[in-house]
């Protein structure tokens, strides 16, 4: 099974997918977790993508598109994906169809996480994650169960992405209703489009997702 979570930065794309993986075993693939590992090893596609990060612009379509290209090649995605911050924009749509059709394979569905613009703010603003196990928490609507300790890993040290300050969202989410937005008629238009309630609580959320791959 091959499948796209398409939403604005924060509508919880991240969250689902490691639901999904876990659910169905198949691999999670966040374009902006590889992206922030290699700006941690100072490699030169880090180098190259910190300062357009922290800035909440988009990364050129080439290099991320190569990254791509060569993680789907990994054996933990034989049985399937679920795509989780690609593609971006119509370039690397029409880039991603052209590798999957070089594998004889296609995308079983696009699901878009539909979340106000309001809410995101507010979801991007509390949210911070294990330093060791990245587990993902949120200051309102994912605490975690001990104070201060991470309920996967029992660590007590958290982190807060760069790009999540005030003013960065609002870049990002320019960037998503600019580049990444006009993706939603070119998925429907092809037939694969379904669109799930972003702004219902999380396990509510992961039902509707259910829901549509069983349809
Ligand atoms: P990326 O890491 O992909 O960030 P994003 O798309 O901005 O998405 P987020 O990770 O911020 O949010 P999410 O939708 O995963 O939400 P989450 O589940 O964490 O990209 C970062 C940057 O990398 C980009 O800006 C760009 O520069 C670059 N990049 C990456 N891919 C690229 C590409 N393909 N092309 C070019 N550049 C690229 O949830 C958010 C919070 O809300 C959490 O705290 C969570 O606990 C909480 N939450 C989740 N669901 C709910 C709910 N239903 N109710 C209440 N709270 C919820």
């Amino acid at each position: 099974m091959n499948l796209i979570l398409l939403g604005p930065p924060g509508a919880g794309k991240g969250t689902q997918a490691k639901r999904l993986e876990a659910a169905h075993g198949i691999a999670q693939i966040s374009t902006g977790d590889m992206l922030r590992a290699e700006v941690a090893s100072g490699s030169p596609i880090g180098q190259q993508a910190k300062a357009i990060m922290e800035a909440g612009q988009l990364v050129p379509d080439a290099l991320i598109t190569e990254m791509l290209a060569k993680r789907i090649e990994a054996p933990d995605c034989a049985k399937g994906f679920i795509l989780d911050g690609f593609p971006r924009t119509l370039a690397q749509a029409e880039a991603l169809d052209a590798m999957l059709a070089a594998k004889g394979k296609s995308l079983d569905k696009v699901i878009e996480l539909k979340v106000d613009d309001a809410a995101l703010v507010a979801r991007i603003a509390g949210r911070f994650a294990c330093a060791k196990c990245g587990a993902g928490y949120h200051d309102t609507f994912k605490r975690p169960k001990v104070e201060g300790v991470c309920d996967v890993c029992g660590a007590t040290e958290f982190t807060r992405r760069a790009d999540d300050r005030a003013e960065t969202v609002s870049a990002r989410l320019e960037a998503y209703h600019k580049q990444t937005a006009p993706l939603l008629p070119y998925y429907a238009a092809r037939g694969k489009l379904a669109t799930v309630d972003g702004m219902a609580e999380m396990d509510e959320v992961t039902r509707q997702i259910e829901a549509v791959l069983a349809a």
